[in-house]
């Protein structure tokens, strides 16, 4: 019998499948692809609902195919009634992942996939009705308001701001949105998007598999990171605090939420892109103490760690600047995510095999079961 090799923990260097979605620090261990695309001229260059469009179809859509899409998704955003009721039920202190894990749950009661051949449309449903879950909910449990989910933006991140400001953003603030939501769309075998794919791997149905990649995207480790960064930087009120108590922190070994990645290297390059959109969101709130406490951060961490900034970080900021919650941050991660997870759910689907690795077995020898009275 031949031994088996123990994968690395948290199957860290391992290819656990095929996809022609996202490459990830495929060059000198940098750089993120969708589609062959980079990350940067997609941020550049598009909305969201474009990159959306890519992962679902594996093309961009022209002028268009884009009004189209965007016109069908401005239609799917109202909520039934019974997931209103849910959500008028859900109470004010709960944290908004667990609001759209139940949304999505709930969905799926009210609008089942029943075969896989409706898959694209349960996708389009869901990446335009998450950000009316989220504020929804929270105006209500917040302000007690009953939000009017007719925004008249045509985007998704603008409805979203919309819907929670009770205002059209400002046209800064939307291209904002795009860039942040193209930026955490897609992401290759993270640990969320593996969840999806596990559970479609079962042929289970589409809600149960995004409200599983919720639920894994909620921790700090993963997606959670920009709210945690968000609580530490805070409190800080300037950058030689930030460096004081990030030394402190370092010292007693603790994680410091937004830096370091499980599969770049030297830099995440969703980075260096938030972080020019919170420069330009700081000059505009005349802010003097969350950007440079951010940046004297990120300068300590590489000196002392070599850790570097990931997507997380600043957005952290970005996101306080437009006057968004700190918990919603996460939340808008899916937001933008559903699109990546929606791919990789069609892509285990079309050739698909369940995914059941082994364990390498660490417990006692095989023993008897002794009588009751003799244990
Ligand atoms: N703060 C302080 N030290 C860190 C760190 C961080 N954010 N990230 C990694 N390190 C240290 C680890 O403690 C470890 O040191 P050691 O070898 O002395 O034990 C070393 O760097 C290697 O890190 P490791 O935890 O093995 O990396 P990983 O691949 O298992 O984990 C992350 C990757 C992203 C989970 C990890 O960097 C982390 O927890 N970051 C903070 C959470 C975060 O921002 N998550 C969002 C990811 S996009």
């Amino acid at each position: 019998m031949t031994q088996k090799k123990l994968a690395g923990a948290g199957l860290r260097d391992q290819v656990a499948g095929k996809t022609a979605i996202c490459t990830v620090a495929a060059h000198d261990h940098s750089g993120l692809t969708y589609y062959g695309y980079n990350v940067e001229d997609l941020a550049e260059h598009c909305k969201f609902e474009e990159v959306a469009y890519l992962l679902f179809n594996g093309e961009l859509p022209n002028r268009q195919q884009l009004q189209a899409y965007q016109a069908k998704l401005q239609g799917l955003r109202d909520l039934p009634r019974p997931l209103k009721e849910v959500l008028e039920r859900i109470p004010a202190d709960a944290h908004p992942m667990d609001v759209l894990r139940t949304g999505v749950s709930m969905l799926g009661n009210l609008e089942t996939e029943k075969d896989f051949s409706t898959q694209r449309e349960h996708a389009d449903r869901l990446l335009a009705v998450l950000p009316s879950i989220v504020t929804y909910w929270y105006r209500y449990s917040h302000d007690t308001v009953r939000l009017d989910i007719d925004t008249d933006a045509d985007s998704i991140g603008g409805h979203f701001l919309h819907m929670l400001h009770g205002q059209a953003p400002s046209a800064l603030h939307e291209q904002v949105m795009h860039v942040s939501l193209i930026l955490y769309a897609e992401h290759e075998f993270n640990a969320s998007t593996f969840t999806a794919r596990v559970c479609a791997s079962t042929l289970s149905d589409f809600h149960s598999c995004i409200a599983g990649a919720i639920g894994s995207l909620r921790g700090p480790l993963h997606g959670g990171a920009n709210e945690a960064a968000m609580a530490m930087i805070e409190n800080w009120q300037s950058p030689i605090e930030a460096e004081a108590e990030l030394m402190a922190k370092l010292k007693r070994k603790e994680k410091i939420m937004g830096f370091g990645h499980a599969v770049y290297r030297d830099s995440d390059p969703r980075n260096g892109i938030i972080k020019k959109w919170s420069k330009k969101l700081a000059e505009e709130v005349g802010d003097t103490q969350l950007y440079p406490v951010s940046v004297r951060c990120e300068e300590v961490m590489w000196r002392e760690k070599k850790l570097f900034c990931n997507a997380d970080f600043f957005h952290a900021s970005t996101y306080h600047f437009m006057g968004i919650p700190t918990a919603l941050f996460t939340p808008i991660f899916v937001m933008s995510r559903i699109s990546g997870w929606a791919a990789h759910i069609f892509e285990q689907r079309a050739d698909n095999r369940i995914i059941r690795p082994n364990a390498e077995y660490i417990g006692p020898a095989v023993r008897t079961v002794l009588p009751i009275d003799q244990r």
